[in-house]
């Protein structure tokens, strides 16, 4: 099957339905476009898991709580185009904001729980824009499979909880995070950084590898520490850097280890560029 681009709802669903009628086994991958090599890990276990790869390039403005962030989110979507036809996914849908958003558009996602913390304490909304934009994709394209990142563990915690929640019939898979060389996690964002910004960048990593769970027990002085590290290799703005575990996202507590899995979150501002990455701590 050539790699199919639908461009509005009604193609989308001509698409869509003779993949229906054969009962395929339908993926999805979501993303916002400028698609790099962590995208292409999602769309790989995709293609291996299902039976019709789709894949989404929306830049969702509801998930944007800054205008100039989302003027500036970078796109590229002839190039994503000719990059995604080559890996033969099957299906590439590229809405336009009013095939997500008409004008009467009133219904909205709200999370109780998860999204004033980490990245939803300074992004207002963030995750409620997260939330409603995936579950419109879900229902317009209603896969079996649907491929979330563990760069952004936050939202990969927020959709497994919504599908829980709303009970709805989708295994939510995630995906590792992809790096480069340095250990710079891969994000489009990082298209926005100079050479000397993405040195600083890659430096966030390695500076979170140093943390050890043998020090978990004084975890506020070593975040001290691993802050200033930060600041000091020219990271602009620590936004945030907690241990969380990763199964409730609840803070760390010494003594509080058990058979828990915790991690490391952290969002930094390098130049005018807001970068997040976290880490496992615990084997
Ligand atoms: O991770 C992203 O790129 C976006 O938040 C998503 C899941 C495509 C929703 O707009």
């Amino acid at each position: 099957m050539p790699t199919l681009i639908a461009r509005n709802l009604k193609s989308l669903e001509k698409a869509l339905s003779s993949q229906r009628i054969k009962k395929k086994k339908i993926g999805l991958v979501p993303t916002m476009g400028a698609i790099h090599d962590g995208h292409l890990a999602l769309v790989d276990k995709c293609l291996k898991l299902s039976q019709v790869t789709v894949v989404t390039i929306f830049i969702n403005p509801m998930q944007f709580n800054n205008k100039k962030d989302l003027k500036n989110y970078p796109t590229s979507i002839r190039k994503d185009i000719s990059i995604l036809t080559e890996k033969k996914v099957n299906i590439i849908f590229i809405p336009k904001i009013k095939d997500i958003y008409p004008s009467d558009f009133s219904t909205f996602i709200e999370l109780k729980k998860f999204d004033n913390m980490l990245c939803g304490k300074n992004r207002n909304g963030h995750f409620s824009g997260v939330a409603t934009v995936v579950l419109k994709l879900f229902c317009l394209i209603n896969p079996r499979v649907a491929f979330f990142g563990e760069k952004d563990f936050q939202q990969l915690f927020i959709i497994k909880k919504l599908v829980r929640d709303l009970n709805l019939n989708i295994d939510v898979q995630a995906v590792k995070t992809v790096r480069d060389k340095s250990g710079l996690a891969l994000s489009s964002r990082n298209r926005l950084l100079s050479k000397g910004e993405k040195n600083i960048a890659s430096k966030v990593n390695i500076i979170l590898r140093e943390i050890s769970l043998k020090n978990l027990k004084s975890i506020k002085s070593i975040l001290k520490k691993t802050s200033k590290k930060l600041y000091s290799e020219g990271v602009k703005k620590v936004e945030y850097l907690e241990v969380r575990n990763e199964k409730s996202l609840e803070s760390y507590t010494y003594g509080k280890l058990g058979n828990n899995h915790y991690r490391v979150f952290v969002a930094v501002k390098v130049g005018k560029v807001r970068l997040i990455d976290n880490l496992r701590l615990t084997k």
